[in-house]
């Protein structure tokens, strides 16, 4: 009862807030279709008075919102909609994490293609770098890039900043909803290592306050200048990320973990370091100061870090769809070798932009790729006994599956089946026989974390039954 009326007190709160934020809007209108456009020192405070109301408005919607959704929560917990909240939760944010991502990675292709791609030659004027014709969407584009800055700096400037912000943002949330919320299911494997969620989610996070402190030490160390030692160090510390969650960790938490620590990393270099190099040297043309070209030089470097890291990180979010890479004996080998190739592959890309030739590049970065689909290639199965029935598979479909995997299952954490697949009559189980194959046999990635304990010779037994038809005999 007192999770519904909060829920309309919080629901009333926000149709007023969002009544504001319109009402905001058209003050900011009718300031700026003002008659007299002079710089009167008035108009423009009230002006910025107007925007601070407006972001301490957008802040108050969101923990608003956020706040509905846990009253919701309240409401529902203990439920069969417990469940259900949970995926809209994640559907929302996930498409959220996608959309700011994509937003966010696309830009930072977009003008590490520029930087690249500039014509720094040809009737470029004095105060250039260099300039770009584009066409895209029917329209031409011309760029151009000044050397410093240009000797004003427009009213209007872009920054490209609340995509990484965002998108880290709702990356973290995203974390929450799939693994922490569920820590004892999805974080932990107690046949890995056994701790408490608390613990496993304390270990998370911490893990990436001191990622992102170790790298910016090795890029403000003396090796940060060594392009192919800091590459190097800074590659064995990934790994030795890798091997720690994966030592820590269930497999896909251990992939995802290396993601979001890389993904840290990524937004910690737009917020302290990008954003701040670029504020001052806006300052210092504003105020008619010199340029400090080492601003520039940090900020492009670090935007060059961000650049390689871009494929890693696609791949580790697109990873739980592949369970032969987590699923692997050695985790943390298939993601280092990946990250490795992938992170190959976009060095090529940016010397071909360059319209630099190189040779060897790509084929090592495919020779790496191809070494971890070998490596984590299935092992030859052991040969079979004659004829194994039925019954024996269902024997063990009981013992090790059916605790998730029925119309009522008994685990603590899957109160329905997941994915809805039910092992609960013969039929059953002969339907999704190709996906057992997979899941136990392939990639041993079922029983879930091994959690009901399942044998090899189990497994071999379940690969043997399928291997001769599946009959129900
Ligand atoms: C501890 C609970 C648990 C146990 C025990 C368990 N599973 Fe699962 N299973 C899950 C969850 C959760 C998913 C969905 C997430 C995923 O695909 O990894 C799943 C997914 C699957 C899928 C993939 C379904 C799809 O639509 O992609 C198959 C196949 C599967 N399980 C087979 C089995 C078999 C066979 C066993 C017994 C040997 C088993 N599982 C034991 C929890 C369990």
């Amino acid at each position: 009862m007192g999770a519904v009326i909060l829920l309309s007190l919080l629901f009333i709160i926000l149709i007023m807030l969002i009544v504001m934020t319109y009402y905001l809007r058209s003050v900011k209108l009718q300031q700026d279709n003002m008659e007299v456009p002079t710089e009167n020192s008035q108009t423009e405070k009230s002006k910025e008075n107007v925007l601070s109301s407006q972001t301490f408005i957008y802040t108050a919607i969101v923990l608003t919102s956020v706040g509905i959704i846990v009253s919701f929560y309240m409401m529902v917990r203990g439920t069969i909609w417990e469940g259900h909240l949970m995926e809209w939760l994640n559907i929302v944010v996930r498409l959220m994490h996608i959309t700011f991502g994509i937003a966010w990675i696309g830009a930072s292709f977009y003008f590490v293609f520029l930087e690249n791609a500039l014509n720094r030659t040809s009737g470029v004027r004095e105060e250039l770098a260099g300039n770009l014709w584009a066409v895209h969407g029917g329209g031409f584009y011309y760029l151009e890039k000044y050397k410093v800055a240009p000797q004003a700096i427009p009213k209007h400037l872009h920054w490209f900043k609340y995509e990484a912000y965002f998108t880290w943002l709702s990356g973290f949330c995203l974390l929450f909803v799939v693994y922490y919320f569920n820590a004892s299911a999805l974080l932990i494997d107690k046949n890995i290592l056994d701790i408490t969620p608390l613990q496993g989610v304390g270990i998370g996070i911490g893990s990436f306050v001191v990622c992102w402190i170790l790298y910016d030490i090795l890029c403000k160390s003396a090796l940060g200048k060594k392009g192919i030692w800091f590459t190097l160090t800074g590659f064995l510390i990934a790994v030795g990320f890798a091997y720690f969650y994966s030592h820590v960790f269930s497999a896909r938490a251990a992939y995802i973990h290396f993601g979001a620590m890389l993904g840290s990393i990524m937004v910690a270099n737009v917020f302290f370091v990008i954003i701040p190099s670029q504020k001052a040297m806006v300052k210092a043309a504003r105020d008619g100061n010199p340029l400090n070209p080492q601003l520039g030089k940090n900020a492009g470097l670090r935007s060059l870090h961000n650049n390689y890291f871009t494929l890693p990180v696609l791949f580790v979010m697109i990873s739980n769809h592949f369970p032969s890479t987590f699923g692997n004996e050695y985790p943390w080998l298939i993601l280092a070798l990946i990250t490795l190739g992938t992170a190959g592959v976009k060095h090529y890309l940016n010397l071909k932009e360059k319209g630099q030739l190189s040779v060897w590049v790509m084929p090592v970065s495919i020779v790496i790729l191809l070494a971890a689909a070998f490596i984590s290639a299935p092992e030859k199965p052991g040969a079979c006994k004659s004829e194994v029935s039925f019954a024996e598979v269902n024997a063990i479909v009981q013992q090790r599956c059916v605790s998730c995997h029925s119309s009522k299952p008994t685990d603590e954490v899957y109160t329905a089946a997941p994915n809805g697949v039910m092992y609960d009559t013969p039929d059953e189980i002969v339907k999704k026989k190709d996906m057992i194959m997979q899941r136990v046999v392939v990639t041993k990635t079922m029983p879930q974390n091994n959690k009901t304990n399942i044998t090899q010779k189990e497994r071999d037994l379940m690969r043997c039954w399928i291997e001769q038809g599946a009959s129900l005999k």
